[in-house]
């Protein structure tokens, strides 16, 4: 039988050279794709919060600003607003200073295990409220149930007060243990916590925001 009869479909080099095109077709689009991550995740400088650049990761001096969460018509989602200067914990935090801090907190993050019963930025476990946006929860804002129930006049006290001794302030069925956090991890945290909400998730967690209405529509919690 004539070879040039049989079928391409069996032909060995045709699948050889195949598979040689995808293999390399596929490196190609990792290793593009690698690079566009790496741009998009890498964290911003503190000239870019000054000059109003947005980049999805904000640098860490972001607590020196105050964020909020607005509807993206464009974008069909909410994201971060980065608005004025606000003081975190009562002062303004150098480039050094605010790394160092938000340094703490992810450790304290890390040795307090919170994904063992918290989301964040989509990891972790469901036992306990989505901490990606927990700094937007409006039960922490000026006026809002958490001040008024920890004695505390600014958002980041009255959160790292809860944070230290969650279980004098229980606001769920379920309670938060109390974890043995210094002060200075506490502080850690809620810069952490501030920080992290600052980062354009795409709009996730994706019900924040419909929580948030029925929050002010009379709810006792966002979540
Ligand atoms: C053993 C489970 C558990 C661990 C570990 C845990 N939490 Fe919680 N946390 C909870 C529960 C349950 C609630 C809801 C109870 C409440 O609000 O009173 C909660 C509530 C919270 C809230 C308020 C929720 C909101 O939306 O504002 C914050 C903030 C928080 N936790 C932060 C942390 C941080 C930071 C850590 C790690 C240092 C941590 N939690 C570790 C169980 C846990």
């Amino acid at each position: 039988m004539a070879k040039e009869n049989l079928s391409v479909w069996t032909s060995i080099p045709f699948w050889r050279r195949s598979a040689a095109w995808v293999t390399g077709f596929a490196v190609i689009l990792l290793i593009w794709l690698t690079f566009d991550t790496m741009g998009q995740i890498s964290m911003g400088t503190d000239e870019d919060l000054k000059n109003g650049v947005d980049k999805r990761v904000p640098a860490a001096t972001v607590i020196n600003y105050n964020i909020d969460y607005q509807m993206s018509k464009k974008r069909g989602h909410e994201v971060p607003v980065i608005g004025k200067k606000e003081p975190f914990f009562g002062k303004e935090w150098s480039g050094e200073e605010a790394a160092a801090l938000l340094h703490l907190g992810k450790l304290t993050s890390q040795a307090k295990n919170c994904m063992n019963c918290h989301t964040l930025l989509g990891n972790g476990a469901y036992y306990a409220p989505d901490l990606t946006k927990a700094w937007i929860d409006p039960m922490w804002k000026d006026g809002g149930p958490m001040q008024g129930m920890t004695g505390k006049s600014t958002k980041e006290e009255a959160m790292a007060e809860f944070l230290m001794n969650p279980s004098q302030y229980p606001t769920h069925a379920r309670m938060m243990p109390n974890l043995g956090i210094t002060a200075d991890e506490a502080k850690g945290l809620v810069a952490f916590l501030k920080h992290m909400s600052s980062i354009d998730t795409n709009g996730f967690p994706r019900n924040f925001s419909k929580t948030v209405e029925q929050f002010k529509a009379g709810g006792t919690n966002a979540h």
